[in-house]
């Protein structure tokens, strides 16, 4: 739970809480730096509601979806002085024994539907209209794979906010009135070395976790000498409010090429509870007490970006256009 709870989600919300797909593009572009290329993006930005539209409907059953994300750089060549309290770009982290880097981004589109074909057809007519104005900077096509579980063969996703905790936990709320509706979205993309995680026994791996491998159950470890991921990932306040964070994470790879991946993204109302996330991950809890799944995944990418409700986006695409 996060602070006071959205009796219903926002109506204006963009697609955050589209349920869990089979399958996922995740697509992070840079904006030319002219004026000719930022109003173009806009206004396609305006249409995707649309286009989400135009492409689902050849199957509904598919559940076409598509979130756009800003990234802060994007936002303040649009409007300077009206922005999401929070929205700064990703801060890159060095720990003990691994380093989380920053990497650019002025857009992430996350497309998810129950059919491959359908992300990329919505991609490819997005990208035709973004034009030569965009960049793209990183393109993943994820999948879901067996019981929603991740490369390294765990359930990934079991702790998501559901019902009314999911708005309370992803979305933006009175604390920010102006972009209320609005999330939070971090994202990085994860490349497994899965011959090392292989060689651990997996009652180690368990304890890595969190997790029990075979059923899912969660493993009490307050008082183990070294936390889960589970628990790391786990933020309470001084008086005992936990924060949670909606996750899609998806995993991708090419079994040919020997990549094995997970794409992390993270939607929050709040930036700061991804931020302590991550510093706890990295940096350890006590410091030096590290996240031991970073030894067996190397981050390639990390980006921020605000998914604004769609009147929020409408006065981007009203102040990219003057
Ligand atoms: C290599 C990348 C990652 C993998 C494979 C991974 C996998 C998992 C798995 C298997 C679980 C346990 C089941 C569940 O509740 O979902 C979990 C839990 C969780 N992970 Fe990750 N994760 C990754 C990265 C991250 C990152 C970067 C963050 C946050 C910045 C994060 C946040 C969380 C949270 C909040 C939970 C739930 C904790 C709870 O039980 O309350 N994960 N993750």
């Amino acid at each position: 739970m996060s602070g006071k709870n959205w009796d219903r989600v926002p109506i204006d919300a963009q697609s955050i809480d589209a349920p869990l797909s089979s399958a996922a593009i995740f697509l992070v572009v840079t904006v030319a730096d002219d004026r000719g290329a930022l109003a173009k993006v806009f206004s396609v930005l305006d249409g995707l509601d649309d286009l989400v539209k135009t492409v689902g409907f050849r199957d509904l059953s598919g559940r076409l979806s598509c979130i756009a994300g800003i990234g802060s750089d994007l936002w303040d060549r649009v409007d300077k002085d009206t922005r999401p309290k929070e929205l700064k770009r990703f801060e890159p982290i060095k720990g003990p024994a691994h380093a989380a880097p920053s990497t650019p981004g002025d857009l992430l589109f996350h497309i998810r539907s129950e059919r491959p074909d359908l992300c990329f057809e919505f991609e490819r007519i997005l990208l035709d209209s973004l034009g030569a104005g965009v960049t793209v900077i990183d393109e993943v096509s994820g999948f879901r794979y067996f019981d929603a579980r991740d490369l390294l063969g765990f359930v990934d996703g079991t702790a998501n906010p559901t019902g009314l905790d999911l708005p309370a936990s992803a979305l933006v709320g009175e604390e920010d009135a102006d972009f209320a509706g609005g999330s939070y979205v971090v994202v990085q993309k994860y490349l497994h070395d899965l011959g090392a995680w292989q060689r651990i026994p997996t009652p180690l791996q368990e304890k890595i976790i969190g997790r029990t491998k075979i059923d899912n159950i969660e493993i009490d470890d307050d008082d183990a000498p070294r936390k889960s991921h589970k628990s790391l990932a786990t933020i309470v306040d001084a008086d005992g409010n936990e924060f949670d964070i909606l996750r899609d994470n998806m995993p991708f790879g090419r079994a040919g090429r020997g990549e094995f991946g997970t794409y992390f993204i993270g939607y929050s109302r709040y930036l700061w509870v991804i931020e302590k996330m991550l510093q706890r991950m990295y940096i350890g809890d006590p410091p030096g007490a590290y996240d031991r799944l970073l030894d067996v995944s190397a981050p390639q990418t990390g980006t921020t970006f605000f998914a604004p409700t769609r009147s929020a986006l409408q006065k981007l695409v009203q102040a990219a256009g003057n």
